[in-house]
């Protein structure tokens, strides 16, 4: 019998509890053993539950058991996290994660004590929930030059822009109806203003350039200047308005973003609605791929922190090597990258064409006071000067 340990008791912490029971036979069969859960660290009791008998309040309790062996953290944030699963590591002790701060903060560095004690520390489900993107990366695209990585990676906000688009509804309501379905937390900053999907693409430009990508100096925008007005537009033009977390490569290195963007129908991100998540791949040799699914909530994402379990009941005597080194990448400017950009303005359509050249303008339904239209392809940096010389923008979002 394998004993794991479960440090942190909340939503996912209990769904991986429920899952390993729900489907123990066929885990069982594919780990070649039976997992069982031996301590849940918590600072609440919780009585009547199940495994109330197993809680404890003091990690070391945990560290300093040589019968575990499998570790699973969804505790989030980065402290006292890292402290845990440092010494979990350190202990020996094989540890998955659902913690995207800690991965994106410090991934590189528990990688490295990983494999100095020959253990594992696995994060599937730090990025898209349970969808299966990181094992895809680390084991499955392994033969390509990953040039482009384009996600919806956050599930309350593609939750809001599919509502907002469906109903013609302003943020305002559309955020306070995610958070009485309690998609959206009560302070929901980190969501709305892209800071999640921004720690989801650093994880994943690090693990594709196989160096740290600090999430602070990746460009990030969030959807609250998003309107009911905005949408009008997409839908004038057939796109939806998505909030995307993309990472290109330009030479030896990456150019990243978190950003709103507005989409045409042929695009294979166009569909993915509500709380679903999508990753877009694109491999020098393997061309396109697309990896769809639900990107949050408590089984969706248990299921890959039990995965991540099973994967390391397999490989209990050995490190799988992750490259993802503590050597800084330093990211292209994204100043430097081409858009074409859809602008609201109460400039005139002849100061438009004086700033901007040729631009294609745009006639929504219902709107006056102000004019709309997309420019041709050009740099962030190029845009943003000729937007001052115009003055009066009431928007920007990129066009793909
Ligand atoms: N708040 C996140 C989301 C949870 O909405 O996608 C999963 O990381």
């Amino acid at each position: 019998m394998i004993k794991a340990a479960v440090m942190g008791y909340g939503t996912i912490g209990s769904g991986v509890v429920e899952v390993l029971e729900t489907n123990r036979d066929s885990i069982a069969k594919r780990c070649g053993d039976t997992i069982e859960v031996k301590y849940v660290l918590d600072l609440r009791e919780f009585p009547g539950d199940p495994i109330q008998d197993k809680i404890v309040h003091d990690y070391k309790t945990i560290a300093e058991d040589p019968e575990v062996s499998i570790v699973v953290e969804t505790m989030g944030g980065v402290e006292p996290a890292f402290t845990f699963v440092k010494a979990m590591l350190e202990a020996g002790k094989h540890v998955t994660t659902s913690n995207k701060a800690l991965v994106a903060d410090k991934g590189a560095e528990l990688l490295a004590i990983a494999r100095e004690k020959n253990v594992n520390f696995m994060f599937e489900a730090s990025v898209g929930g349970g969808i299966p993107i990181i094992r895809s990366l680390n084991e499955c695209l392994t033969a390509d030059e990953i040039e482009e990585i384009t996600g919806i990676l956050n599930g309350t906000t593609n939750y809001m822009m599919t509502k907002m688009s469906q109903e013609g509804l302003e943020f305002d309501d559309v955020l306070k109806d995610a958070q009485a379905k309690g998609y959206a937390e009560k302070d929901p900053t980190a969501d709305i203003e892209g800071h999640d999907a921004c720690r989801k693409i650093a994880i994943l430009t690090s693990l594709i350039c196989g160096r740290q990508v600090d999430f602070n100096e990746i460009h990030c925008e969030g959807i609250t200047k998003i309107s009911a007005t905005d949408i009008k537009y997409a839908k004038a033009m057939g796109k939806a308005i998505k909030l995307l977390a993309t990472s290109r490569k330009v030479g030896d290195s990456y150019c990243a973003m978190v950003a709103p963007h507005m989409l045409p129908a042929e695009h294979p991100l166009f569909p993915v609605n509500d709380v679903f998540n999508a990753v877009f791949v694109h491999g020098n040799v393997l061309g396109d791929a697309m990896f769809y699914g639900s990107g949050a909530g408590k089984l969706p994402t248990a299921s890959a922190v039990v995965a991540d379990m099973v994967e390391i009941a397999k490989n209990l005597d050995q490190n799988i090597f992750v490259e993802w080194s503590s050597k800084k990448m330093e990211l292209v400017d994204y100043k430097q990258s081409v858009n074409r950009f859809f602008v609201r303005t109460t400039a005139s359509e002849a100061a438009v064409k004086e700033n901007f050249g040729d631009v294609t303008f745009v006639k929504a339904e219902g709107v006056s006071g102000e004019i709309g239209f997309v420019t041709e392809p050009m740099t962030e940096a190029d845009y943003e000067i000729k937007a001052v010389a115009l003055g009066n923008v009431l928007q920007m979002i990129r066009v793909k």
